[in-house]
């Protein structure tokens, strides 16, 4: 990650142009952004992952929960949400809750001046002006990394955290995926040298292009990326695996992955990118998994999914323990709190804690 670096001393055009693994260095310290998954060691994932199971059971004590409600009593959060969203928005104001963290939203630009001509870079001024955190989902693609640029060059820099950017990064549901998978793979010897079958459109699925690189911290692992070719994961990804030397497959045969597969990682049709007149994606990409393939996986195998899901996952599996989906939602709020409260440096008060408040075995 290198030594930190100041968002202040770079110019944009620089700043843009940098490789994504050499970004991070930009954004440590005080305050702290999460902007892409490159900006994330296996070291910080895994202090994260362990913050988020000792904040998991502090809260299922009343004192716990007021203890950490205690943290960020201080602190505010603006919740920029210019896309749709249900579990993101959702998991990120629980975690501001259990924290204590106040919060204030916008869903939608159109109740925002920006109807009036102000700019999206003017607006999100404006909301900086009241909160001490911008947690923000946007179409355009870096314009979270250019907000926490913009606000580096005022005299009043705060935090800025990515809640989906474009087709393109998702790094909080990345780490809240990792978290999962650790948890799924606790017994049998962690993410090491896993197998992780990517499924569906990957061309433009922010969360599988993060997971992705994040994978690639692990050792011995073989990534399987399973779409149509015209919505197969794009070279600037393969080429970050490659540097990292993670093996991959990029397959369209779903069928042969599935026996062999640890983890199976089902996406939806992204169609709100379709362009107008260039016809639908909707019917290239019919990979489904359901009861008829619940004997061909692994008894050890997991199932997971961002969601929203379509026809990729049937309903019919949901009880299947294998199935982890609606746990790995869930896991998005404890991720997320532990996420905030590191943004903030207060990760030490949990630690410091954590005997005084965790539940009697
Ligand atoms: C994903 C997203 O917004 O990229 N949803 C989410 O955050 N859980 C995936 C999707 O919309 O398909």
């Amino acid at each position: 990650m290198g030594t930190k670096k100041n968002l202040s001393d770079i110019a944009w055009r620089d700043f843009k142009a940098l490789p994504l693994t050499e970004k991070g260095a930009y954004f440590q310290g005080s305050p702290a952004h999460t902007l892409i998954a490159q900006q994330f060691s296996r070291e910080k994932i895994e202090e994260l992952c362990e913050l988020a199971t000792k904040i998991k059971r502090m809260n299922k004590r009343r004192d716990g929960a007021n203890f950490l409600k205690s943290l960020l009593s201080d602190k505010r959060a603006m919740l920029y949400f210019a896309q749709p969203s249900s579990r993101t928005y959702l998991s990120h104001n629980a975690a501001c809750q259990i924290l204590g963290l106040d919060t204030m939203d916008v869903r939608d630009s159109k109740t925002s001046s920006e109807i009036k001509g102000e700019s999206p870079e003017d607006t999100i001024r404006t909301f900086s002006s009241y909160v001490d955190m911008i947690i923000m989902r946007h179409p355009v693609g870096g314009f979270a990394e250019r907000v926490a640029w913009m606000m580096a060059h005022t005299g009043r820099e705060i935090s800025v955290l990515n809640a989906g950017s474009g087709a393109d990064q998702h790094p909080t549901q990345a780490l809240l995926d990792i978290y999962t998978l650790q948890r799924s793979f606790e017994k049998i010897g962690g993410i090491d040298g896993k197998h992780v079958a990517f499924v569906g459109d990957l061309l433009r699925g922010r969360t599988v292009r993060s997971l992705a690189w994040m994978l690639s911290l692990y050792k011995d692992m073989t990534l399987y990326f399973i779409a149509p070719e015209s919505l197969q994961i794009s070279q600037d990804i393969l080429d970050l695996l490659d540097k990292a030397g993670t093996k991959y497959v990029v397959t369209q045969d779903f069928a042969s992955v599935m026996p062999i597969a640890d983890a199976i990682y089902m996406t939806r049709i992204q169609d709100e990118w379709d362009v107008e007149g260039e016809g639908s994606t909707t019917e290239a990409c019919d990979y489904h998994i359901g009861a008829e393939h619940m004997d061909t996986i692994k008894d050890t195998t997991v199932i997971l999914h961002p969601l929203p899901r379509r026809q990729e996952i049937s309903t019919e599996i949901d009880n299947d323990s294998r199935a982890v989906y609606w746990r790995q939602m869930r896991n998005g709020m404890w991720i997320r709190a532990a996420l905030i409260l590191t943004t903030f440096g207060r990760q030490e008060e949990v630690n410091q804690h954590y005997a005084e408040y965790k539940p009697e075995a």
